[in-house]
């Protein structure tokens, strides 16, 4: 199942990979669901997806208790007349101005498949500040959404910082963590998801909630760049690297291979087999 979204990071492409590691368990957690590809690809009884995007995360609400007629609403916003720099700029004001709720999530689906590369950044002010893409027919995801509405009836989804959702992990649980990855040179910068960042010290602390929940019978999953930084904060965990085709620069157009890690904590059986 494809994700509806185009989100940075997304893990959709190697999602084969994932499911080769990921245990089963009662309830699948996601701290940083992003566009949900694990979720929408994994078949737990029960999930909690989180993330700190809250323009995410009401997107998701709004799909998940309207389904078609959200749909068909966000639909309206996608026509070959909202298609130019003067539309996308409005709307992009109206966007970042505007106290209805439904009306904002309707445009972040707009933003995400009409702006700069499916990118999602906001300026210090927390206005989304992502300029227009040039798509000559921006796709609408209307199967993608139906599936989406379908899978997510059963979800918890929160809007929190990634540790209080770890926080809620009881034994037999399952936890996917994709974190903004860590930056592959001291100069690379990719904090652009949400205002606020994410750097070294959320990395540390995201390593150490997962081996202590590992020791209560919660199996915890990390994806990220495999660096010298991380293979030292997942020391304790089984380590798996394989190599990506990715983009690697801010440019767009600088593209290569960056080693990828998935980090395994949990118990001796989850380890071995
Ligand atoms: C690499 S993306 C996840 C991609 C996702 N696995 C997918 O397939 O689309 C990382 C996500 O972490 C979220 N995030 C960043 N900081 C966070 C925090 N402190 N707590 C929770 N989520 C956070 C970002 O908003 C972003 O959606």
């Amino acid at each position: 199942m494809k994700p509806f979204l185009k989100w940075a990071g997304n893990k959709y492409a190697i999602i084969d990979r994932i499911k080769a590691v990921l245990p089963s368990g009662n309830r699948l957690i996601e701290p940083f669901a992003g566009s949900a590809a694990v979720f929408l690809n994994t078949d737990f009884e029960n999930a909690i997806l989180n993330d700190i995007n809250a323009d995410l995360m009401s997107l998701y609400r709004y799909l998940q208790k309207d389904g078609s007629r959200f749909v068909g609403y966000c639909q309206t916003f996608f026509v070959k007349e909202m298609n130019d720099a003067d539309t996308y700029y409005q709307f992009r004001k109206i966007f970042n101005q505007t106290g209805d709720e439904r009306l904002r999530a309707a445009l972040f689906l707009y933003l995400n498949r009409h702006g700069y590369n499916g990118l999602c950044r906001y300026n210090n002010k927390g206005e989304f500040n992502v300029p227009f893409g040039r798509y000559s027919k921006p796709y609408f995801p209307a199967v993608e959404m139906a599936q989406f509405h379908q899978k997510i009836q059963t979800a918890t989804l929160t809007n929190r910082n990634f540790v209080e959702v770890m926080e809620m992990a009881r034994p037999g649980d399952v936890i996917y963590c994709d974190p903004p990855y860590v930056p592959l040179t001291e100069t690379a910068n990719f904090t652009g998801y949400s205002s606020g960042g994410f750097g070294l010290k959320e990395q540390e602390t995201l390593a150490e909630v997962a081996k202590r929940l590992s020791k209560k019978g919660v199996h915890v999953v990390i994806s990220n760049h495999d660096t010298t930084f991380t293979q030292t904060a997942y020391e304790s965990a089984k380590i798996i690297s394989f190599q990506v085709r990715r983009f690697i620069s801010c440019k767009g157009d600088a593209r290569g291979q960056a080693n990828e890690m998935l980090a395994l904590f949990g118990d001796e059986e989850f380890l071995v087999g």
